[in-house]
């Protein structure tokens, strides 16, 4: 690894991935001299796998309303500057050919490598120097400057942007790193916690589930008042699929969660019409007309019911409807930071200027991307996210 060329950068950014790279382009137009640092091995590791390797990279419903935040308003500025059909630019003079796959989100056609490509050669373009495999084991600030001792030496800069991301997914190597520094600098961390997360059942529940392992089904799935329409996976440790790793940002342990697991039905008016056509047939076939053969027999568990259709009364036909439009299950946690796909929480909002990402307490300071209290939906909004708040850092850093 060659060492640090320079002992002073205008711009020292920590953490190559797609806020960091962004917010490094950015700089390096402006003619800003820009340091960054990364201590993986490859720049946007986590773009490499997003999107089952093609790197839902953005979604032109952006808005937000798709974002989580301790202030629901400071996104606002930074993703209105920073449009999804600005990236579109960048992906289409890059000749990255995409496409919508559903609500807006768009897909690479090829490999999530092409943005990854696309942002080095961007970053090449705008004399950024990158230096992967570095760790940084200090972090000062004297006489309005920024001092690392880095594992490639000493560095000065005037403004240092903090693009680490979040928690999720430690062996890829994030770390806890910008909340550390937002602490050196008393600026408060909203509480973090794993989300767009599978979510995972106690022992009594994983049993009465355990022959749907594997079914997934279009699910409309509500905590409170959230709802989100799209798959649901069971999985042999609870419940997966996009529906619930969207629930899982607003689920807290100890709340009920309320599944509709065939929600385009009125099972209730089916079954009764049936129960006149098809009342010698046993309860078990008619309801798999409707449903699943394994989530029909999971629907009709543990209920004495008579062996004829025709004989079920209409009690017996709500109690069948209720399991599956309003199946109530409370999860008891989820699988955390291992296999979630972003961190809630992070660097408080009220801490820094949603225009430049700058905190309000330490001049020439930023954060920008995952690490910062704003969290999207899954779709391509964490990216957009990454994209917008590293582009408005790089045009004052
Ligand atoms: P990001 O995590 O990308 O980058 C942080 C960088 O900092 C990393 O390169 C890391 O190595 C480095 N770093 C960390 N600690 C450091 C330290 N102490 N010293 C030096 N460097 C350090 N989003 C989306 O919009 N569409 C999608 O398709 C997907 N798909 C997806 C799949 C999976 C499996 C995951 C885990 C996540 C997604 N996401 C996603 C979420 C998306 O990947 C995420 O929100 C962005 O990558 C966040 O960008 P940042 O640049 O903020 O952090």
């Amino acid at each position: 690894m060659s060492k640090i060329s320079q002992a002073e950068y205008d711009v020292a950014i920590i953490g190559a991935g797609a806020a960091g790279m962004m917010a490094a382009i950015e700089a390096g137009r402006r003619g800003r001299s820009v340091l960054l640092i990364d201590h993986a091995k490859a720049p946007g590791e986590k773009i490499r796998i997003s999107g089952g390797g093609r790197c839902n990279f953005t979604n032109t419903r952006t808005s937000a309303a798709n974002f989580i935040s301790g202030n629901p308003h400071f996104c606002k500025s930074a993703i209105k500057r920073f449009t999804p059909t600005d990236f579109i630019k960048w992906v289409d003079q890059a000749n990255i050919a995409w496409h919508e796959k559903t609500l807006g989100q768009l897909f690479c056609d090829g490999s999530s490598v092409q943005i990854i490509n696309m942002l080095i050669d961007h970053c090449r373009d705008a004399n950024v120097e990158m230096h992967l495999s570095t760790e940084v084991t200090r972090v000062e600030k004297n006489a309005d400057r920024f001092h690392l001792m880095t594992s490639e030496g000493p560095v000065v800069a005037t403004s240092l942007v903090i693009a680490t991301g979040g928690k999720s997914i430690p062996k890829m190597g994030a770390t806890d790193f910008a909340y550390r520094i937002a602490d050196q600098f008393d600026i408060n961390v909203v509480e973090t916690r794993p989300a767009l997360v599978p979510l995972t059942f106690g022992p009594e529940l994983l049993e009465q589930t355990s022959t749907l392992s594997g079914i997934s089904a279009d699910a409309e799935v509500k905590h409170k008042k959230t709802t989100f329409r799209e798959a649901l996976l069971f999985t042999h440790r609870g419940i997966s699929g996009p529906s619930i790793l969207q629930i899982s940002s607003y689920w807290r342990e100890g709340n009920e969660i309320e599944i509709n697991l065939i929600p385009d039905l009125d099972l209730f008016s089916l079954l009764k019409a049936e129960r006149t056509t098809n009342g010698k047939l046993a309860p078990q076939t008619v309801l798999s007309r409707h449903l699943p053969k394994r989530l029909a027999e999971w629907v009709l568990r543990g209920k004495q019911f008579p062996q004829k259709f025709g004989d079920l009364s209409d009690k017996h036909l709500n109690q069948l409807a209720d399991a599956a439009h309003h199946w109530r299950v409370k999860p008891v946690g989820s699988e955390g930071y291992r296999t979630a796909e972003v961190t809630l929480g992070g660097i408080d909002t009220n801490a820094l200027s949603s225009k430049t990402m700058e905190a309000k307490s330490v001049s020439g300071l930023y954060f920008i991307g995952e690490a910062v209290d704003v969290t999207g939906w899954l779709g391509g909004y964490n990216f957009q996210w990454a994209w917008a708040s590293g582009w408005a850092a790089g045009q004052v850093a």
